[in-house]
């Protein structure tokens, strides 16, 4: 059994989750899930970002004390990931006591690669960072994550030597010893590392007044992405505690917009701190709504409690898992998301349990209590290169052959078959049939057990329901279909 710690990027509290937050948590929950059927034990960390001037803003601009503000969003956060069912270990705020004072500690740790100059640039207040000339030249002076135009600032900072790191950094990434996925990412990250400045990691406190103040310069405050990255280990109690038992990550997840954070700012912090690169970097894309980038301004974002509403949070999970592909950007629409539930959901899953536990039932059949499961090779393969959309497919391929099994062997013509024999006065033919029935129900119902036990990581409370019916002391379908038509 090892240790295995998993992260999630902790959002922004300047308003309430979308859709596109469900994917962090999703990907990681399905790699725990999966760790824990390996056997493993499982650290999964999820949290709330919630300094910085784009906070601090939203709070006035709706009235609210800021700390009410980040109370009252940051919980959102919290029922989000429950209503997912999403089972983490650990919730961290960026506004915890003991993260701030351990963020202090980890700056006096830096020391050696801060030094102090004055920056004169472009900045974007929604991405919380300086762009260089090149892209302030290439965007035209204006944010397109943001649509507002850059602001010039001038000011006194402190910056950290990202230069003292780039040599190792590039190394790892090449040798894969820092594995980023999707591999073109990979590149991606190590074209920016080129060209990357030494970054600035403080403002101001005139600036900024919404974050963690810089140890032995009250004037300053820490830069929000080295308070935002240090919750991965100030979680696990670094530096007050040895955090070797999880530490280096396993794999953290991230979404592509800020995959560059995490390759380039997090291991040079790392480094600097002497601590080990963590193995995997997994970045997704975005979720899109009508093959739109989702935003307020162009209303087209979608709440994720009317889809949990919808059809349930087993549906959720399917559409999330499945059809927003784990790497590249999906889309969300409400017609696809109906289509997969009837279409998917409840004709092939949903009819296959009913079908089959109904043909059980009227054999009087005991369920499978000694039911024994072995992982497939090319399934776990694919679970490890975290390509879970993929393995969802490879998963969702044995329910439709099942499917195509039970339509082959057509169990519902032997009771007809079994009658004739009756009444022809052919008993042992009857047995023979009856036995030959019974044996293929079973079979069946074997191959469905393990096909939900590969279900679990994506359906947990789907393949619960599964394994209670066929393990049960006789099968009996579900009165209620698992997936009820909505159509
Ligand atoms: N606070 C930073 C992360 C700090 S991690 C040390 C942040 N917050 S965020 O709220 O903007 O984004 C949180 C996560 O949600 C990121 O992984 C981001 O990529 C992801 N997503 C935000 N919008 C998304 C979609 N439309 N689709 C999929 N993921 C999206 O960045």
């Amino acid at each position: 059994m090892s240790n295995i710690y998993i992260t999630t990027a902790i959002p922004y509290v300047n308003g309430a989750p979308h859709i596109g937050h469900a994917c962090d948590y999703l990907l990681a929950d399905t790699y725990a899930r999966y760790q824990k059927m390996l056997g493993n034990n499982v650290r999964f960390q999820a949290g709330t970002d919630e300094h910085g001037n784009k906070i601090a803003k939203k709070a006035e601009e709706q009235k609210v004390d800021v700390v009410e503000y980040v109370n009252q969003n940051s919980k959102k956060f919290q029922d989000f990931i429950k209503k997912l069912g999403v089972e983490t270990t650990d919730f961290i705020r960026t506004t915890d006591k003991d993260h701030e004072r351990r963020c202090r500690e980890i700056w006096k740790k830096l020391k050696d690669h801060i030094y102090s100059a004055t920056y004169k640039g472009w900045y974007c207040d929604g991405c919380e960072r300086y762009v260089t000339d090149k892209e302030y030249e290439e965007n035209k002076g204006i944010c397109p994550d943001h649509n507002k135009p850059y602001e010039e600032l001038e000011e006194e900072n402190y910056y950290f030597r990202i230069a003292d790191f780039k040599e190792q950094i590039r190394s790892a990434i090449q040798s894969g010893k820092l594995k980023i996925l999707p591999d073109f990412r990979a590149k991606e990250m190590l074209a920016l590392l080129d060209d990357s400045p030494d970054v600035s990691i403080s403002r101001p406190i005139s600036q900024l007044k919404w974050g963690v103040k810089v140890p032995g310069d009250e004037s300053q405050v820490m830069y929000v992405w080295i308070d935002a990255l240090s919750n991965y280990i100030t979680v696990l109690g670094y530096p007050d505690e040895d955090i070797s038992d999880f530490w280096p990550a396993k794999v953290q997840f991230v979404g592509k917009d800020i995959l560059r954070f995490h390759a380039i700012i997090w291991p040079a912090m790392l480094l600097a701190l002497g601590l080990p690169l963590p193995e995997t970097i997994h970045s997704h894309g975005h979720v899109l709504s009508d093959g739109k980038k989702m935003s307020k301004s162009i209303g087209n974002t979608v709440d994720p409690i009317e889809v949990l509403n919808s059809n349930g949070l087993s549906a959720f999970r399917y559409f999330f898992l499945r059809h927003i592909d784990s790497f590249s950007d999906s889309d969300f629409t409400w017609d696809k998301y109906q289509a997969a539930y009837n279409n998917e959901l409840a004709n092939d899953l949903g009819n296959l349990v009913q079908r089959l536990a109904n043909l059980c039932k009227k054999q009087n059949l005991s369920g499978l209590s000694d039911y024994k499961f072995e992982l497939d090779s090319e399934y776990q393969e694919t679970m490890d290169s975290l390509y879970f959309s993929k393995a969802f497919d490879y998963v969702w391929e044995k329910v439709q052959a099942l499917n195509r099994e039970i339509d082959e062997k057509k169990p519902w013509e032997y009771g007809k078959k079994i009658k004739a024999q009756i009444a022809d006065g052919n008993q042992e033919d009857a047995d023979k049939l009856k036995t030959e029935l019974e044996n293929i129900l079973l079979e069946l119902s074997a191959k469905l057990l393990d096909v939900s036990h590969l279900l679990s990581p994506f359906l947990p409370e789907v393949s619960e329901r599964i394994f209670a019916i066929f393990t049960a002391s006789k099968i009996v379908p579900p009165e209620v279909p698992l997936f009820p038509k909505n159509n």
